[in-house]
């Protein structure tokens, strides 16, 4: 069987090693090298109970990431999701993930926000980046025996889907200026969120929500897309936002703003002791509230704790700030930095349409309304891994003619291509992009309204309707311009969301109905069909 992984992240490089260690050969397709992928930049950790040691089991993670998340995601999902953990866990540090041990040679976990028990497995503060470089080297193992073929510079451009089965993808390769058919029996998409869409994030711009766009207008169904995550605790640089890390809460740092002179500690006066690890959502909001700036202090854990567990934020802090963090407190703000919607998946990661399976944080799964600290990268490995397990059980494979109905629409698409490329535009689309990340920050904040939201679409519809012609921008690469009408879709189709869920849930805060209602105790699905976008909701 041939697969095509499309990303190469934690989660694309996960579904290419399982799939290669299930004897399938592997393409694994993505612009760049995966050291620079979005994956790169996860820092506190990864979630896995550790059992009789912290005296936590699956049941409470469960328990935990189902009440985290608000009680929408399908509880039996997100118990498998929680089972298959320590064993995910196992399969990374069997990898030579260089994971913080204990005196015992064991993995040390520490608290993160939304957990009752200490389970975040982490390598100082560059945990992403360690997960990477060990999937890297596995990789390599498989590409020298033949099973992975990796292939960068590939910019994927659409999907090749007929009667409801995904046969493969169209890549754009800009050194060749050409689409190019990559023909699989299961196509993996692990594209990553949609931070692009928003302008500055924690996020990589990489991940500009596109390949969700362009899927969503070829029938692939998403969902919860109205639930985007503000993680607490960021800073400001030039281009991005920059985490500081939960960990550094996890380690005890406290956050208060100064009212007279003196610190209010606000997390720890309304929540209690544990109150700076509240779930995201929360402290974010709390955040939003203050009167006045926020600070994060860790200057009382000590240089030598500080170093040793936090040193890439006290990097960090150093290099972006010229700020001491074992001297001054940081002061930080709210910033998005996840995506708890995306591509509505089943249990097996598979999509609507049959044969093509997301993963990672392009698939809507396991988060409910408001993710957990540290689950992000346990959904990326464990989704990854699943997925191939699913495709190689599955075992449905192409037929040549379904290979051969595509002719047509390649070439259609082709000239579609050209003639974007041959032509000039009044409206460059750098600056439209902007001007919908712009839209997108301003009326889909922290806190939301029936009337900004409103404003937001009709903006929204400005744009879509001007991009209907866009003609090509020679200021920027072919594929930013063929990419931001479907990246206008999705904007809307977030919108359209926010605007159908009229209660307040998780990441989604609503002025005008400002509590939550059972009637929406389910999670929401979004549909292009004939043009238009549709919103329902449905249990799962
Ligand atoms: O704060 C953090 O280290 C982020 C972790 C996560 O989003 O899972």
């Amino acid at each position: 069987m041939k697969v095509l992984v499309i990303g190469n992240g934690i989660s694309g490089l996960s579904a290419a090693i399982e799939a290669a260690s299930l004897g399938m050969k592997v393409i694994l397709a993505a612009p760049l090298q995966s050291e620079r992928t979005q994956s790169v930049m996860a820092a506190g950790g990864i979630n896995a109970n550790t059992g009789g040691l912290n005296d936590d089991s699956a049941e409470l993670h469960a328990e935990d990431t189902v009440k985290g998340g608000c009680f929408i995601e399908p509880e039996q999902d997100v118990m498998e999701f929680c089972e298959k953990a320590p064993e995910n866990l196992k399969w990374l540090d069997k990898m030579g993930v260089m994971f913080n041990r204990t005196d015992d040679d064991g993995i040390c976990v520490r608290a993160f926000g939304g957990q009752c028990r200490k389970r975040t497995a982490y390598a100082g503060s560059s945990t992403g980046k360690q997960i990477v470089t060990a999937l890297v080297q596995k990789c390599l193992e498989y590409e020298i025996k033949g099973f992975i073929e990796k292939r960068y510079g590939l910019y994927f451009y659409s999907a090749l889907i007929t009667e409801n089965r995904c046969c493969g993808a169209l890549f754009f390769d800009p050194e060749k200026g050409q689409l190019e058919p990559v023909y699989a029996d299961a196509v993996i998409f692990a594209t990553g969120g949609q931070n692009k869409i928003f302008g500055k994030t924690t996020g990589s711009e990489l991940c500009d929500g596109y390949a969700a766009g362009r899927l969503f207008t070829q029938g692939v169904l998403l969902r919860n897309l109205e639930f985007i995550q503000y993680h607490p605790t960021t800073i400001e640089t030039d281009h991005k936002r920059m985490l500081i890390t939960e960990a550094a809460r996890g380690e005890g740092g406290r956050l208060y703003y100064l009212e007279g002179g003196k610190p209010v500690y606000f997390m720890e006066e309304k929540y209690g002791s544990n109150g700076n690890l509240m779930p995201r959502d929360i402290v974010s909001r709390e955040i939003y509230n203050c009167p006045s700036q926020v600070y994060l202090d860790i200057t009382f854990l000590g240089k030598e704790v500080i170093h040793e567990r936090l040193e890439e934020v006290y990097q960090l802090c150093m290099d972006y700030i010229g700020l001491d963090v074992t001297k001054e407190p940081v002061p930080v703000e709210p910033s998005i930095h996840f995506f708890m919607g995306g591509i509505r998946v089943d249990r097996n990661h598979m999509t609507n349409i049959d044969c093509l399976y997301a993963v990672g944080e392009a698939a809507s799964k396991y988060h409910g309304a408001n993710r957990l600290g540290g689950n992000s990268l346990m959904a990326a490995v464990h989704s990854g891994r699943k997925a191939a397990q699913a495709i190689n059980e599955k075992g449905s494979l192409l037929n040549d003619d379904m290979k051969e109905s595509f002719n047509g629409y390649i070439e259609k698409e082709q000239e579609t291509l050209s003639s974007i490329m041959n032509s000039k535009s009044l409206f460059p689309a750098v600056y439209i992009q902007r001007n919908i990340a712009e839209i997108m920050n301003k009326e889909l904040g922290i806190v939301r309204s029936q009337r900004d939201i409103e404003e937001g679409i009709d903006s929204l519809d400005f744009y879509l309707k001007t991009l209907k012609s866009l003609h090509f921008d020679p200021s920027v690469s072919v594929y930013e311009n063929y990419r931001i009408y479907y990246m206008a879709v999705l904007s809307k189709a977030i919108m359209l969301s926010a605007l159908a869920r009229q209660e307040s849930r998780g990441a989604h805060y609503r002025t005008d109905f400002p509590e939550s209602k059972e009637e929406f105790r389910k999670c929401s699905v979004a549909e292009f069909s004939a043009g238009e976008i549709k919103i329902r909701f449905e249990n799962e």
